[in-house]
């Protein structure tokens, strides 16, 4: 028997409920099985959280983490600002929110992307000086003057992150040593100045390395702040705020960060006195609202182990199947939807039905006895789920997502 992360408290109660109604309910509604359901109030009350923790600071949401139209729809009001990656974002982000509250960071940026996003009035995070120099010249060509902020590759490491983003060689960001002068270049050719960006890494589950990282960066955003001789209108500090997927894992106190942060903040260089500044999170913000529920279709024996086959898998929530940037598989939270708390247990493994024996949701985990025709919850499904999993491997047709929670839904 494996252990398995903890279920989030929105949903430890069995039967499984999601925004009061049972996981067949949600079944019903999406006509067919498996399907993702995003309970909002989950989110809501995280944003809340932030805003408690954070006064002053602007949270920026990663559209990355979850694309879903009808979450960004609600979730677009409730957060000063969008970050996207990628021209297709771009669009959707522009549907949703002022052009002067998005920002574009990410390496390959093509030319056609870049136009999109200058022609739209929204910030482009440079990554690169010969990406500088890329959108200088569309800016030249198509009349529009564009919004421009550096991304800065730090030297400082956010520890413990599960994705190191700085502190190294890197495709992300321009090397600190060389972020003034491409300002300089920036702001000499007319571009309008929007500031810095300075990403560490993501998935810290560790209060202390986001509070040192944040630290680091406030002080090489003053120097650069100084070098650069303009105020920067904007520093955006980064986020990776983790949440506990796995066994042992805590979740983080961010009142800690940002009674921290505060402190920090008040002793800000000269050079960063009328800046603002941003936290971008992603997963932070969505990824325990999602629930992915799959129906079990096969129920086998073999050499003595259980398997619970399911109408899905890896091909819509690869991250749980540990094929998503993790070493060394460890289960996600996992329950059998509709039983008691009181049901009796079994060890089972819970799997997809892809032909690969990598499509496992949850290996060797103790479980509440469950037959063909169960539902199956894995939780933690509201980050990095459906958009981050190869959905047309195999050719099974793909789940619903439903959002509900939302006053009305
Ligand atoms: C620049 C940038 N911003 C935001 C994020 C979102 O990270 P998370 O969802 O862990 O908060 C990432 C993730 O890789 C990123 O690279």
């Amino acid at each position: 028997m494996k252990p398995m992360g903890t279920i989030p408290a929105e949903f430890s109660h069995a039967p499984l409920r999601i925004a009061g109604e049972t996981a067949e309910h949600w079944a019903d509604v999406a006509g067919d099985t498996p399907l993702f359901v995003y309970d909002f109030g989950v989110v809501a009350a995280r944003i809340a959280r932030f805003r408690a923790a954070f006064s002053g600071v602007d949270l920026h949401y990663a559209i990355k983490a979850n694309p879903f139209g009808p979450l960004l729809d609600a979730i677009a009001p409730l957060v000063d600002g969008l970050d996207v990656a990628s021209g297709g974002e771009v669009t959707w982000a522009t549907r949703r929110k002022t052009p002067n509250a998005i920002s574009f960071a990410g390496p390959g940026k093509r030319d056609d992307e870049l136009e999109l996003a200058i022609r739209a009035g929204i910030t482009i995070n440079l990554e690169s000086a010969r990406e500088a120099e890329r959108a200088l010249r569309i800016g030249e060509r198509t009349g529009f003057t564009p919004r421009l902020a550096i991304r800065v590759n730090p030297e400082l490491e956010l520890r413990g992150s599960g994705m190191r983003m700085g502190g190294r060689a890197s495709p992300f960001g321009i090397d600190a040593d060389q972020a003034a002068a491409v300002a300089r270049q920036v702001i000499d050719t007319g571009a309008n100045w929007r500031g810095l960006h300075i990403y560490a890494g993501s998935q810290a589950l560790g209060g202390l390395a986001i509070i040192e990282a944040q630290r680091a960066t406030l002080h090489l955003a003053g120097d650069l702040a100084e070098a650069i001789g303009v105020t920067p209108p904007l520093v955006n500090l980064g986020g990776g705020f983790g949440i506990p997927y796995f066994p042992g894992e805590q979740p983080l106190d961010e009142m800690a960060i940002g009674n921290a942060l505060a402190e920090a903040l008040d002793d800000r260089a000269h050079s960063l006195e009328n800046t603002r500044f941003a936290i971008e999170l992603g997963r932070w913000l969505v990824g325990e609202c999602g629930v992915y529920l799959t129906r079990i279709v096969d129920r086998k024996e073999s050499r003595g182990e259980t398997f619970l086959v399911t109408d899905g898998g890896m091909n819509h929530q690869l991250a749980a199947s540990g094929n998503l940037g993790t070493v060394v598989k460890r289960n996600y939270p996992v329950a059998i939807a509709s039983a008691e708390a009181d049901a009796a247990t079994e060890t089972v493994s819970v799997v997809g039905p892809l032909c690969t024996p990598l499509d496992r949701l949850a290996d060797r985990v103790t479980l509440p006895v469950a037959a063909v025709g169960d539902l199956v919850a894995v939780f933690m499904a509201g980050a990095y789920g459906l958009s981050a999993s190869p959905t047309a491997f195999l050719g099974h047709p793909a789940p619903c997502e439903l959002l509900v929670g939302i006053t009305g839904s």
